[in-house]
């Protein structure tokens, strides 16, 4: 009771939302795509396939699979004035940055689908999102470095397309690795949809209002960006260097365990899972494939990785804390293995969670009980009192 206002401890409560598309058991670590769970649907299909999947409910047939290809593939080019955009940027802009503005402005260029009353016009957007993220995302990688921007090409697949828009030249041929396209397209299965996480909720709340789906989607990349959401795969990258070798971990520890400091072990900890994050165990094993593809098995930066992971396993501040290694924690050696800086890391995690972001959205737009979110407050601040003439302040 704050005297002149009374509050109702119903409104206290955290609304909860109702969804049929992921679910997440964090106290066994399970994470469940349309009931599929996520082990399976990384080992044996592909990112098209689990995009079909949250946005229509079930694994495709062979033919439809081929038809949804066929539509995300010739929906890959953006608008030629597009390229103009970018060029408003600094080259130095942070890749996110380039993100949350270019998606946005997306409103700008695809009128036909931004009424959210039409299905047509919502399934267009949906399809147009999943399939210009890619091309976005390695444009705004080319002119971070400074290199031409690099056009899709419809004779590749959508994880091979991606990373030939991002490190094929002009000057030469560029022939994509299939085992670096095959952990891309993993890592962006991985990505894809993770229930009502921070970013995820924006993109409804946003969406409750009417607001069209690009608008949408740039609040979500926004709220992703942050170090304790999606820009935790860049910081625990960055942390992983500073520490650098094996014998500073200690250090680090302490310092997590240090309720005075700030600092703490990016890459773990999370709100839901209070286990292992299925997630970083398949990341793990992708990062291993990928450094022995590329011969870098031995790299100094995996040593810390599991040296790190190993100590904190065992260490009772961790176990009673219930902190375990999250996806963000082996997600960035292996981006970085493939050739990203780490600031373009979270521009690969908006990318794939673009369809997890869209598929919520039409999901709630598409219920008929949908009302704006309005969350309440527990109001703490000064009862009402008189103004006071600043002559007598
Ligand atoms: C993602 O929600 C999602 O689903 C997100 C995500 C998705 O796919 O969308 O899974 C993606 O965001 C993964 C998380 C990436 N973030 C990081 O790795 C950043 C480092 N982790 C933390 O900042 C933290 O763990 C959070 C933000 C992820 C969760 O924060 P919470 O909810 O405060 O964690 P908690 O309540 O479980 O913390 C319990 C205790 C707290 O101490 P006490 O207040 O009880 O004394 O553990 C401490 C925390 O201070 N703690 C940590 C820690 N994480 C939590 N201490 C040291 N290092 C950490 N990483």
């Amino acid at each position: 009771n704050t005297g002149a206002f009374t509050y109702d401890p119903g409104f206290t409560s955290t609304a909860a939302c109702e969804s049929k598309i992921t679910y997440i058991d964090g106290d066994n670590g399970v994470l469940l795509h349309r009931g599929y769970p996520i082990e399976q649907l990384a080992e044996h299909g592909d990112f098209l396939e689990t995009c079909y999947l949250l946005l229509y409910g079930d694994l495709p047939t062979a033919a439809q699979k081929k038809d949804f290809d066929h539509r995300v593939t010739h929906h890959t080019m953006v608008h030629e004035q597009m390229n103009k955009f970018f060029s408003g940027f600094r080259r130095d802009a942070h890749p996110m940055a380039v993100m949350v503005g270019t998606v946005g402005a997306l409103s700008a260029f695809y009128h036909d689908s931004t009424d959210i009353t039409d299905p047509h016009q919502r399934m267009v957007a949906s399809l147009r999102m999943i399939a210009k993220m890619p091309t976005i995302a390695a444009m705004a990688y080319k002119y971070h470095i400074g290199q031409p921007f690099v056009y899709p090409q419809n004779d590749l697949d959508y994880s091979t397309n991606f990373l030939r828009m991002c490190f094929a030249v002009p000057c030469e041929e560029y022939k994509v690795n299939p085992v670096l396209a095959r952990a891309m397209d993993r890592i962006f299965i991985l990505h894809a949809d993770h229930e009502q996480n921070a970013s995820t909720s924006t993109v409804r709340l946003a969406g409750s209002s009417g607001a069209n789906p690009f608008a949408c989607i740039a609040a979500g990349i926004a709220c992703l960006w942050g170090p304790a959401h999606g820009g935790a795969n860049e910081a625990a990258l960055n942390m992983l260097q500073e520490i650098g070798t094996v014998d500073k971990i200690p250090e680090y520890i302490a310092r997590a365990k240090d309720k005075n400091d700030p600092f703490r072990l990016m890459g773990f900890g999370h709100r839901v899972y209070k286990n292992y994050d299925p997630r970083a165990k398949i990341m793990q094993k992708t990062t291993h494939e990928v450094l022995a593809e590329l011969g870098h098995k031995d790299d100094p930066l995996l040593q810390v990785a599991m040296e790190l992971e190993k100590i904190a396993l065992t260490d009772p501040y961790f176990i009673e804390k219930k902190l375990y290694p999250n996806i963000d924690f082996y997600s960035g050696i292996t981006l970085k293995a493939m050739g990203f800086p780490t600031t373009m890391f979270t521009v690969l995690f908006a990318l794939a969670r673009t369809v997890g972001w869209i598929a919520q959205w039409a999901e709630m737009i598409e219920d008929p009980q949908q009302r704006i979110g309005r969350p309440r407050q527990l109001y703490t601040g000064e009862p009402q009192r008189d103004y006071v003439p600043v002559s007598k302040r």
